[in-house]
């Protein structure tokens, strides 16, 4: 059914947040004119198989690892960034289906995560004010004022960038480097590296002994495509909804209407009032999406979402990302949890441990590693406590070797933030702060599952 009195350009009737000052109009009319020619990024039968895959979450049955860059940007493009993001990505992966025991569905933050919203329209610096940088899909993150004026073309350069990189992804996914057999060496790279060695050994140790176990039997990636290649999915935040409209497309399957810039799409945390323009572009559009959930969401606010984003209350459709921060998650999410089961809505829920962590240390924003995996282990408690299902976690990191979560196996300290502090927005973990936080919430599923064994053979 389609949604009612919806199209593509409906948002454009409602108040809206967050929106660039583009100088000048008849550019940016242009250029969305033009990106409406342009092919699609993604598939509408990917992003309903996305769907499908969430559906399974919802019930319980798999977990959504979602992650990537907080804002991607034009100057780190290079292959050895998507390559080594990738790589630290499948690892956690694979590390997170051995605790799940459970499929790990695995859905990037990269191919179009350009556009930021931010909390001031100014930003100050040594008595020099000049407006915010809003990710390189809108403005340059360069303090000049220059830089600083939104450019339509950039949403060129941001769709010509995301096309490279999915291009890229789809031939790691598919083209032999996802293989099982790459993936399992890396990982144990990882752990011979690491000072936690003796703590993730016993894992690493496990998922060796049932690799050897399959290649006995005869199952490798020769003979098996489940171990040769893999399903990867993107994402991004839905903020600049010109952008989005322009790659909004018929499915000439089923007639529906999908966002073609990524295979889900979410609703930060700023942009999610009811009636306004975020919340009406992404009602009408058939991709999975996501809504991010902070502190300010109510039962009630939250139950009004679900009823205009999935009025159908299809699983799969919807995940709740949810980032209070490792000290208010138990204040705020059990509530919403008991609102959602009390109206059986069906939603996948998932941890941003991120965005309700961030401090600032030594003029850097950073969050510290042990504040994000307390937030992790916090919402998987409640979830245990409330008999829900966590469905998954949701992290900005790099593959990069970066400086900007501090803590961690290796102990970053704030004077270690300025060695290599790269990101355009916010802090993200770097690979080995992401694998350890795979393993830890590994090691947390599995207790988990054995306490449930435990219970049930009692
Ligand atoms: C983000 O995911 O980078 C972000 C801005 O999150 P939120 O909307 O939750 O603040
Ligand atoms: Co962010």
């Amino acid at each position: 059914m389609m949604a009612q009195n919806w199209n593509p350009t409906s948002w454009r009737n409602k108040p809206i947040q967050q929106v660039p000052d583009y100088p000048d109009m008849a550019a940016l009319n242009a250029t969305e004119a033009q990106l409406a020619t342009y092919p699609p990024l993604v598939f509408a039968g990917e992003a309903r198989r996305l769907k499908a895959t969430l559906g399974k979450v919802a019930d319980g049955q798999g977990f959504l690892l979602q992650g990537g860059d907080c804002a991607e940007s034009f100057a780190e493009h290079g292959a050895d960034t998507i390559r080594d993001f990738f790589r630290a990505f499948l690892q956690m992966a694979v590390v997170l289906t051995f605790g799940a025991q459970q499929p790990v569905v695995k859905v990037g933050r990269i191919a179009g995560q350009f556009a930021k919203p931010r909390s001031s329209n100014i930003e100050k610096i040594g008595g020099v004010e000049l407006p915010s940088y809003r990710g390189d899909i809108i403005n340059g993150i360069e303090f000049n004022e220059k830089a600083r004026i939104p450019d339509p073309e950039r949403q060129i350069m941001a769709y010509r960038q995301s096309a490279a990189t999915l291009n890229l992804l789809r031939a790691f996914a598919m083209g032999g480097y996802a293989n099982l057999d790459n993936v399992h060496k890396w990982m144990l790279g990882f752990v011979k590296d690491s000072p936690q060695a003796e703590r993730y050994r016993a894992l690493a140790d496990r998922i060796s002994e049932t690799m050897d176990f399959m290649a006995a039997i005869g199952i490798n990636s020769e003979n098996n495509h489940a171990l040769r290649e893999t399903d990867f999915f993107t994402s991004h935040e839905a903020l600049l909804l010109g952008y989005e409209q322009a790659l909004t497309r018929v499915d000439s399957t089923s007639g529906d209407w999908y966002a073609t810039s990524g295979h889900m799409i979410w609703i930060g945390d700023r942009t999610r009032q009811p009636d306004h323009a975020h919340v009406e572009y992404c009602r009408g559009i058939k991709n999975p999406l996501g809504m991010k959930c902070g502190p300010s969401l109510t039962a009630d606010g939250l139950l009004e979402l679900i009823d205009i984003l999935n009025p159908a209350n299809e699983a799969g459709r919807l995940t709740l990302i949810c980032r209070f921060g490792h000290d208010k998650v138990g204040e705020h999410l059990p509530r919403l949890i008991r609102a959602v089961e009390r109206e059986g809505r069906k939603v996948v829920w998932s941890c941003d441990p991120m965005h309700g962590n961030t401090i600032t240390m030594n003029n850097y924003k950073t969050r510290p590693f042990d504040r994000i995996l307390t937030e992790v282990e916090n919402f998987f408690a409640i979830h245990h406590s409330e008999g829900t299902h966590p469905g998954g976690i949701h992290v900005e990191m790099t593959g990069n070797d970066v400086t900007e979560c501090t803590g961690g196996a290796r102990a970053l300290t704030a004077e270690d933030l300025q060695d290599r502090y790269h990101t355009h927005c916010d802090p993200r973990l770097n690979a080995d702060q992401a694998l350890e936080l795979a393993f830890l919430l590994a090691e947390k599923l599995k207790s988990g599952r054995d306490e449930q064994k435990l219970a049930v053979n009692a």
